[in-house]
């Protein structure tokens, strides 16, 4: 059976892109998959985190996982700093990546870039080798299969390069794993500047839109998203950003083709209030499932801690397998 393995980093307010470019994927792949679902914590702290808040977070991260409509019953649900393995796989991997690769990771060149505008001086060493961490978190579930969006994409091949690195000095010990990045929607671009994707982290509040957002505000967002002033629906990304965003998430949203869509609309007004209303009727089931959840914390704490314990499970292997390959003596 397939295994599949992904996760999502517990920060900023999970929204659209995060839902329809990774965690749609994950809900429909469970039940045709062996999957492990995690809130990567452990990645989160690659920049400095209030504790407090990083603690919130996280939970919040899982409540969320659930309401998307991951099934505890069907998947592993877990949070990545509850299996320590990670760190552990992560070390011998950081061994096996060499220096040169971590540098051309374009996340890294960004996130670096980004701290040093922002006036913070401080990049973490965390923040450059962050890609050893993510190969660890997949390696060690004999993952084939890593639905994400396009911004991982680099982060996968960088992790089948270190697989096959490792299987070639130590012997057969990993599993080659693919990126399963969607069709449509595997960059949804911020509302107000459509030529950046949409990010936790959204320079306007009007660009990003939550998953756990009122209807009304999601429907302004929409209503006041930049196109531009030509007034032609047609879909092409290079020059015509805001309006082919729109289509992506339109077709997304009701699984169907951007390109055909544009067909149907003479002009932006009605393509922005169908978008707002189909992303409205995606997002319903998951608010309403959500605030179900919040209300019994003590089932949540239960979910977490089963998951754990699945996952740790299936870690503890993989991490003997590779300490052994790599020559550490076992103790006796
Ligand atoms: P992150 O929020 O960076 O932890 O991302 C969690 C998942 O959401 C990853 O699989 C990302 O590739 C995906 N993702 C993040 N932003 C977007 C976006 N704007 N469009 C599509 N997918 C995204
Ligand atoms: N790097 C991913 C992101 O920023 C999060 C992540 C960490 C991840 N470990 C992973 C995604 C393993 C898929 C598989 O979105």
């Amino acid at each position: 059976m397939t295994r599949v393995l992904s996760g999502i980093q517990p920060t900023g307010d999970i929204h659209l892109g995060n839902y329809l470019g990774a965690l749609r994927q994950w809900a429909l792949d469970q039940h045709e998959h062996d999957s492990f679902y995690c809130a990567v914590d452990l990645h989160a702290i690659t920049v400095q985190q209030n504790p407090e808040e990083l603690r919130a977070k996280t939970l919040e991260t899982m409540a969320t996982l659930v309401a998307v409509g991951l099934d505890p019953e069907v998947c592993t649900l877990f949070v990545q700093s509850h299996v320590p393995y990670h760190t552990e796989l992560s070390w011998l991997l950081e061994c096996t990546v060499s220096f040169g690769e971590l540098r051309r990771m374009t996340q890294f060149k960004d996130k670096s870039m980004k701290q040093g505008d922002s006036g913070q001086e401080h990049v973490s060493a965390g923040l450059f080798t962050y890609p050893a961490l993510m190969a660890a978190d997949i390696l060690i579930y004999d993952a084939d299969r890593v639905p994400v969006g396009d911004d991982q994409r680099q982060h996968l091949e960088l992790t089948r390069d270190v697989a096959e690195r490792f299987n070639s000095r130590y012997g057969e010990t990993f599993v080659l794993p693919s990126a399963a990045i969607p069709k449509i929607a595997a960059r949804v671009m911020d509302l107000q500047e459509p030529t950046n994707k949409m990010s936790k982290s959204a320079e306007s509040a009007l660009g990003a839109v939550g998953i756990f957002e009122d209807v009304e505000s999601i429907a302004k967002k929409f209503k006041r998203a930049v196109t531009d002033s030509s007034n032609e629906v047609r879909f092409d990304f290079e020059s015509k950003p805001g309006v082919s965003n729109l289509l992506s998430i339109l077709g997304a949203a009701t699984d169907r083709d951007p390109e055909l869509l544009a067909e149907d609309y003479a002009q932006y007004g009605a393509l922005k209030a169908d978008t707002a209303d189909a992303v409205i009727s995606v997002l319903e089931p998951v608010q309403l499932r959500r605030s179900e959840l919040l209300a019994d914390p003590a089932e949540l704490d239960r979910i977490i801690a089963r998951g754990a314990e699945k996952a740790g499970e299936v870690a503890a292997v993989t991490v003997s397998r590779a300490k052994e390959a790599m020559g550490f003596l076992s103790p006796s």
